[in-house]
């Protein structure tokens, strides 16, 4: 089977899914966010604070170059990968593409709580979803998949994923052998 990449805007589960998908197939999960954060060795908002979203975006881009080459893995892909077209080719050659979704008052509701998200700590965080949801559209179109969160568990999502994996998977093997 293809690897699981899961893409989406920020609150919209990434994490909580690729870990029931990573526990579930007994595969590794590779989140690209913990893995630039090891590389440099100090959290992401820092990474922003210090060295600027450039830098940062470069990073991210040589981790979804070394996740993206790995066999039998969910990545948990930070929500601005899509941006890169690169980025993107690199994670389709083995994998297939989950892009999660929800609305903008469910994103705001979920990373309320959290203040690790540099692009949010703004005055007015909905309307700075809002904006960047319009802006990011038509990237998140390029993953394979899209799965709605807002009404639905982690598990829940994660049966979705596997669903239309195996039959994917059902289909190759028909093709195969018709
Ligand atoms: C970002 C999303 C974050 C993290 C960074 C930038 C973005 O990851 O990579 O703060 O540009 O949307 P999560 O989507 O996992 O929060």
């Amino acid at each position: 089977m293809k690897n699981i990449v899961i893409v989406g805007f920020m609150g919209t589960g990434k994490t909580a899914v690729s870990k029931v998908l990573a526990s579930r197939l007994k595969w590794q999960r590779l989140c690209i966010d913990d893995m630039i954060e090891w590389k440099v060795g100090k959290p992401i908002s820092r990474i922003f604070e210090e060295d600027g979203e450039v830098r940062f975006r470069k990073i991210e881009s040589q981790m979804v170059a070394s996740a993206a080459k790995d066999k039998n893995v969910v990545v948990d892909a930070g929500g601005g990968v899509v941006i890169d077209e690169q980025n993107i080719r690199r994670l389709k050659d083995h994998g297939t593409i989950f892009c999660l979704t929800a609305t903008p008052d469910v994103i705001l509701e979920r990373t309320r709580a959290c203040g690790h998200r540099p692009l949010l700590q703004v005055e007015d965080p909905l309307h700075e979803i809002k904006e960047l949801l319009g802006r990011r559209k038509e990237y998140y179109k390029r993953a394979d998949h899209v799965i709605e969160t807002s009404d639905i568990t982690p598990d829940e999502a994660a049966d979705e994923i596997l669903k239309i994996m195996q039959e994917s998977e059902s289909e190759k093997r028909h093709l195969i052998f018709a």
